[in-house]
């Protein structure tokens, strides 16, 4: 097993990447603190582990708020141990519009949540980490990151910050024995997904823009890459983005 013995955090767990990572990681021997929103959620996918033999606890905290961050890192701690992963995946979709038409109240949600969120999660997990002898981070950016997105002013904005972030975390942090990496990924059917399609189908035609695979990525095609970054399979890999998208940018 990959992960055995190894404390790992996930936000946005209830659902989505989260969720999927949460069973992946946990089926790799990992303890994992399933942190989200929506408590309900992140406690359903703990039962899930735990029935299944694994061990997880759920943990409500809105990413955003510091204290609800450090909050959710000593709990994770207080359960099963000092933390040595975290995924910090949670994050909103955000209103769509051009800048023109953006509310200033609906930029600053997303990048509270989008990005302060991610920061807070590597703020209060770090200390631990260096304790500990070192750890992985991975964070959740997006193809959004590194394209640009109609009506995605926020939302791009933010993304892209978490790929900067991610490489100041691991040159700020690599001598302590500690990987940072982010994940970009394309089009990948989640709720958040059905959500931006406002519950249709996915048209071919705008999958086919997305994806030269044409066809939307699973949750657990992310779950595997979060892994392998969580991992020491990937033990000469930090301060990168990795690009899990289909195809999407590369025409
Ligand atoms: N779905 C996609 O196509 C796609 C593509 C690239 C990146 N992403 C990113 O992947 C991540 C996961 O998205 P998903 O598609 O699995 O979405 P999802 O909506 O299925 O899951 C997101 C989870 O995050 C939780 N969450 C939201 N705000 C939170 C907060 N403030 N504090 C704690 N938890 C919070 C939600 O309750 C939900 O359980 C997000 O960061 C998203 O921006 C998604």
């Amino acid at each position: 097993m990959k992960l055995e013995n190894k404390v790992a955090v996930i936000t946005g767990g209830g659902s989505g990447m989260g969720r999927a990572s949460a069973l992946l990681f946990a089926a790799e021997g990992a303890k994992v603190a399933v942190v989200d929103l929506d408590e309900r959620s992140a406690a359903e996918t703990a039962s899930e582990i735990n029935a299944a033999g694994g061990q997880a606890a759920a943990i409500r905290a809105d990413v955003s708020k510091e204290k609800d961050a450090e909050n959710m890192i000593a709990a994770a701690e207080k359960r099963f141990g000092t933390p040595t992963i975290i995924f910090n995946n949670a994050g909103i979709e955000g209103e769509s519009a051009y800048i023109a038409k953006m509310t200033e109240d609906a930029f600053d949600r997303v990048i509270a949540i989008n990005l302060r969120g991610v920061f807070l999660g590597m703020k209060y997990v770090l200390p631990g980490m260096i304790k500990a002898g070192g750890g992985a981070i991975v964070n959740q950016a997006s193809i959004a990151g590194m394209v640009a997105v109609r009506g995605g002013v926020a939302y791009c904005a933010a993304k892209a910050g978490v790929i900067a972030m991610t490489r100041v975390a691991a040159l700020e942090y690599a001598r302590y024995n500690i990987r940072v990496n982010c994940i970009c990924p394309g089009g990948i059917e989640t709720a958040m997904a059905k959500r931006i399609r406002k519950g249709a189908a996915p048209d071919p035609k705008a999958v086919s823009r997305i994806s030269v695979l044409n066809r939307m990525g699973q949750p657990e095609e992310i779950a595997k890459m979060a892994l392998f970054l969580a991992s020491d399979d990937a033990s000469f890999a930090t301060g990168a983005p990795f690009v899990v998208d289909g195809g999407w940018t590369i025409s």
